[in-house]
């Protein structure tokens, strides 16, 4: 078996900036961010707040630290954030949520990141001379861990009435809101409207090479402004990440319903592999999560169709991670399902 290129479904955020965008960051009219001037941000938060139905948006350099700024926006040190157990802030953001911010993480369980009534309340603890303070709730959205999987407008509602009657905010990692969005066929604001604030990516499917965008109210977004400085994310003539993230929010939101497109095809190919065991109901957006039968390593495995051209990410022992994107076309599916067939026929399953 041939290919011409390599075929990487490792992740979204190996997507390259298109030709427009790297135009735009050329032209981009510029100036100095501390002061509140660069025209080109400006415009990009204006545009971002809008979409999500705020007041106001923050451009920061990464999702990472996105989260690390609302966190420490939304609590202060010592009290308790409940998230889900395998969400990214928990499990990729190097225990930041812990040993910057100072704050105590409270994991619980779901099935595809979608707390149940019973559970979100049951980890509302009552107040108590010996419980941290809890202030904030998480959610993610798509799910990153639970392989792209939506949180619909209805179970957003319900997280946010439960916030509302304990007295904690709702705050979202939407770092691929535009996919969750698409998937349900509305618009991000008919799902941000249920959380105080979020963050989302430019840098994952919509193609732009760095930044992410803290979305909230002024007075959020006057303290995330400062708490940016002080981790250092504060940039200068930042209209030059700016400008793609305007061509990202124009030209490609639209076109991510052919990544999922692409998602679904590959799912019902790879599931009538021997040696694969999928869900296909989980494959709700741009990412394909599959188990691998257990006679075959996922580290052999993953080096097999790395020599046919397809690169793939092992989440944990033989759950492997496949993510559709920007230049990755229906041929591309093809092959990659033809070099995992291949790759399973030779184990003799
Ligand atoms: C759900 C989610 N949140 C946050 C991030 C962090 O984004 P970044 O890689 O820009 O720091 C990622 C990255 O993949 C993600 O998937």
């Amino acid at each position: 078996m041939q290919t011409s290129h390599i075929i990487d479904l490792r992740s979204d955020t190996v997507t390259l900036p298109t030709e427009e965008m790297l135009e735009a960051a050329k032209h981009a009219k510029l100036g100095d961010d501390y002061y509140g001037e660069d025209p080109t941000v400006n415009k990009l938060q204006e545009m971002a707040a809008q979409r999500m139905g705020k007041e106001a948006a923050l451009l920061v350099p990464s999702g990472t630290q996105a989260n690390l700024i609302s966190l420490m926006s939304n609590c202060c040190r010592g009290e308790l954030v409940i998230l889900e157990s395998e969400s990214h802030i928990y499990w990729y953001e190097v225990g930041g949520i812990s040993s910057v911010a100072g704050l105590f993480p409270w994991p619980v369980k779901t099935e595809l990141g979608a707390y149940t009534s019973e559970d979100l309340k049951a980890a509302i603890k009552p107040k108590s001379l010996s419980y941290p303070e809890p202030s904030l709730i998480c959610v993610e959205n798509t799910h990153n861990r639970h392989g792209g999987t939506v949180l619909t407008s209805h179970q957003l509602n319900d997280f946010s009435d439960i916030a509302k009657q304990n007295n904690l905010k709702l705050y979202m990692d939407g770092a691929r809101i535009f996919n969750a969005a698409i998937a349900l066929q509305t618009t991000p604001d008919r799902l941000t409207k249920y959380v105080d604030n979020l963050m989302f990516c430019l840098s994952k499917g919509l193609c732009c090479p760095i930044g992410s965008i803290i979305v909230g109210n002024k007075e959020f977004i006057t303290k995330a402004r400062k708490i940016r400085k002080l981790l250092g994310g504060q940039l200068r003539q930042a209209g030059i990440i700016a400008a793609p993230g305007i061509v990202a929010l124009e030209k490609m939101v639209d076109r991510l319903k052919v990544d999922h497109e692409n998602a679904k095809l590959l799912a019902q190919k790879i599931s009538k592999i021997k040696g694969i065991k999928i869900d296909l109901d989980s494959v709700q957006t741009n990412m394909v999560t599959f188990d691998l039968d257990s006679r075959v390593e996922d580290k052999v495995f993953l080096g097999k169709i790395k020599e046919l051209g397809v690169l793939a990410l092992a989440m944990s022992k033989n759950k492997i991670r496949l993510v559709t994107h920007y230049g990755i076309e229906r041929s591309d599916v093809e092959k990659a399902s033809a070099a995992i067939e291949l790759t399973l026929a030779g184990f003799r399953l």
